[in-house]
């Protein structure tokens, strides 16, 4: 059976085809075929963010060059496409009204069945794609732009939230004191990347909510803290203003580089020392980290060694599906028909 996944939920739009054997054991992991992305970051960078009316209009330009480049690299004729899978949200409306629609229209067009997938779903079952997949029972960390959430995962569809951020997400930090440092978007690696040959002992963030007990996340806090750091270091700030435009540029390269260092370091602290926590209240040693800023280096590190030092496994998606991309959603739809149970999360059978 082949399945296409669409992914348009905000500035990627990934197309991708994957083969599932019904027929095959249930443990058996769904095949990659083929798989495109196409990413609106060079059109957004000039406006410091994602403006989701062009985001929207870039998604319809792409997707049908995109799935033809698929079904080209797999060798499938379009009519081979038994379902199609797409994002049904979390994400920028108008941009899964693209994915959504063009999703229908082939289904209806090929008489074929399509399926609504959760696009946090899609990261948390990322990790399967990868060369060392998990097993069930596990941990999620899912840190994406929008969520960071402690799982419970013990199989497709049995999800239980152990704890998430009540505020800012983890990747909403990296993002938004980069632009506090005055980087440009997408913020978060390229935070990563000035961080790696900073001094992440330089500057003293708040790790909120650390020793709270709980498996919750704050990182609101962090953007206030950084702003203020980086006007101490500036100094004459004029009241009101944010450090943008105001001077970042006078700090040197090296306080620049210690400052990010310092800032990843305080986001990734509070990341390494939940998960383990949440591993180690359960009765499993399992770690699987899915989602956009699964990808920072220094986090894999951190938690590498953590894990090895507790006697946990920990995978991670490919570095390239971290983010979003069509693979994800193929590959839930595939494994969700695998198990033929339906998302708690919401999965939908439109047709
Ligand atoms: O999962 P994702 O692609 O999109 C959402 O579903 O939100 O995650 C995007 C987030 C952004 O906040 C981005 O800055 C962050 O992941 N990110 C990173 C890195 N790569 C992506 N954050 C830190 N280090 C990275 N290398
Ligand atoms: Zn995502």
């Amino acid at each position: 059976m082949l399945i296409l996944g669409i992914e348009s939920s905000c500035d990627e739009t990934g197309v991708a085809l994957v083969q599932l054997d019904l027929n095959a054991p249930r443990r058996s992991i769904p095949k990659l075929l083929g798989a495109a992305l196409h990413s609106q970051i060079e059109m957004h960078r000039a406006y410091g963010g994602v403006v989701p009316e062009l985001a929207s209009r870039d998604h319809i330009r792409r997707l049908i060059p995109l799935t033809k480049q698929v079904l080209a690299s797999a060798d499938a004729a379009l009519d081979a496409i038994d379902l199609i899978a797409f994002t049904r949200g979390p994400g920028l409306a108008g941009a899964l009204l693209v994915g959504s629609a063009a999703a229908c229209a082939l289904g209806s067009a090929l008489g074929k069945p399509v399926l609504g997938v959760h696009h946090l779903e899609g990261h948390l079952l990322s990790p399967f794609l990868s060369a060392d997949p998990p097993e069930f029972p596990f941990i999620a960390l899912l840190v994406s732009g929008g969520h960071t959430q402690l799982m419970r995962v013990d199989g497709v569809g049995e999800y239980a939230l152990l704890g998430e951020t009540i505020d800012d997400a983890a990747g909403e930090a990296f993002d938004k004191t980069a632009k506090l440092l005055d980087l440009p978007y997408p913020g978060g690696p390229q935070l990563a990347k000035l961080a790696e040959s900073g001094d992440s002992q330089a500057f003293k963030f708040p790790r909120p909510l650390l020793h709270s007990g709980d498996l919750d996340f704050s990182f609101a806090g962090l953007k206030t803290a950084v702003l203020t750091q980086v006007k101490r270091l500036v100094g004459d700030v004029p009241e009101g203003a944010t450090v943008r435009g105001a001077g970042i540029e006078s700090l040197s390269h090296e306080t620049q580089r210690n400052l990010a260092a310092s800032i990843q370091a305080a986001i990734t602290e509070v990341l390494v020392k939940k998960s383990l926590k949440a591993v180690q209240q359960s009765d499993l040693n399992r770690l699987v980290v899915a989602g956009g800023v699964g990808a920072n280096k220094s986090l894999r590190e951190q938690l590498n060694a953590a894990c090895k030092a507790k006697g946990i496994r920990v995978h991670y998606p490919e570095l390239h599906l971290c983010t979003d991309n069509g693979a994800m959603i193929a590959l839930a739809a595939a494994m969700r028909l695998q198990t033929k149970k339906r998302s708690p999360l919401g999965t939908t059978l439109l047709m």
